[in-house]
């Protein structure tokens, strides 16, 4: 039984030495310690055994039964170990790898052009003030110097939700919601959607993008406007852009002017982008009107400004050389992906 139980010991070490997972000591503890296992299996014949061999036999079996343990202890240890060195070097990151290519948005043209315009003038000491799109006829028309029934009106198909109420049509609405709130000095731009019933072409759509200018202070004239706008268009356009002043009526404006950007492609010479004219108009403009003024009590006498609304989507067209207004609105990722 000695010779068995010895027998017992070198096998379950010579196994134990060829494990290689925690599974496979599991395998060797229960062949060899388990209820049914070999070990147990000879202790169950101790019965069998003399008086005098017995306590001997008994304590060589718990000593081998100890070794086995002991031995079972160390070997998980080592596979634990291992497998964690294995598990290490297998998840190991690369960081010298390049990484999966993301697909990043991009910015839409008019944000971009909008975000240039709004940095020019912040740079002059201009605030930017929001206003609301959903108008009364008061700000979009009356207190413009549009009272019901005046010609100016119809100039501008607009979206009226009653009798009162509309989309605003321009952003000029902002000049009076500004010059109510605040007293002068005034020197804001306001941006923003702006609404016409218009049919979709390539140079027309129902919902389209409009920067208003206002500056109300002591002693403003034409040359302030003329100052500021030629200093807008060249941070745009660039120092030699050539600009011209053009009269014109607003009704809000006296005088009103529309302002012409020589035409870079052709230098005004005429292309077909500039329709053959060599200008290419981009802003209306002009001095406050007395009534204007009134209508937001402000004294005429005492204080004079200036206005202008440029058009977002025609000076983006101009700056990229885009020759269809739709493309802005179709969000075709082949399109946006070029800015
Ligand atoms: N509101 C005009 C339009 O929608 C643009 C404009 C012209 C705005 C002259 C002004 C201005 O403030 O003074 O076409």
């Amino acid at each position: 039984m000695k010779k068995q139980l010895e027998n017992i010991r070198i096998s379950a070490e010579h196994e134990l030495s060829k494990v290689k997972s925690q599974k496979d000591i599991e395998n060797i503890r229960i062949k060899y310690l388990g209820k049914k296992g070999e070990l147990t299996n000879i202790l169950k014949q101790m019965g069998k055994l003399s008086n005098e061999e017995r306590p001997i036999i008994g304590q060589f079996a718990n000593e081998i039964r100890d070794f086995i343990a002991k031995s079972i202890d160390t070997n998980i240890k080592k596979i634990k170990e291992l497998e964690l060195d294995i598990r290490l070097s297998s998840e190991k990151i690369d960081v010298t790898l390049p990484s999966k290519r993301r697909h990043l948005g991009h910015r839409h043209p008019l944000t971009i052009v909008l975000d240039e315009v709004k940095e020019i003038f912040i740079g002059m000491g201009f605030n930017i003030v929001n206003g609301p799109e959903v108008e009364n006829d008061y700000y979009n028309f009356e207190a413009l110097n549009m009272p019901k029934h005046h010609p100016a009106r119809d100039t501008q198909d607009t979206f009226y939700i009653n009798e009162n109420t509309l989309l605003r049509t321009q952003t000029s609405c902002v000049q009076i919601r500004t010059m109510e709130k605040s007293n002068p000095p005034i020197r804001i731009i306001s941006p923003g959607r702006v609404y016409r019933s218009d049919a979709v072409d390539a140079t027309h759509s129902p919902l389209f993008h409009q920067i208003e200018g206002l500056v109300v202070d002591k002693g403003i004239t034409f040359s302030d406007l003329k100052g500021t706008l030629e200093t807008f268009i060249q941070a745009l356009y660039g120092k030699d852009s050539v600009v011209r002043f053009r009269p014109h009526h607003f009704p809000y404006t006296e005088p009103s002017a529309e302002v012409d950007v020589q035409c870079f492609s052709c230098h005004g010479k005429g292309c077909r982008l500039c329709k053959n004219e060599g200008w290419i108009e981009i802003l209306g403009c002009g001095m406050v009107h007395p009534t204007v003024l009134k209508n937001c009590d402000i004294d005429p006498e005492v204080y004079s400004g200036f206005a202008f609304g440029v058009g977002l989507e025609r000076i983006a067209m101009r700056r990229y050389n885009i020759d269809d207004m739709r493309l802005f609105y179709e969000n075709d990722v082949r399109f946006l992906n070029q800015f």
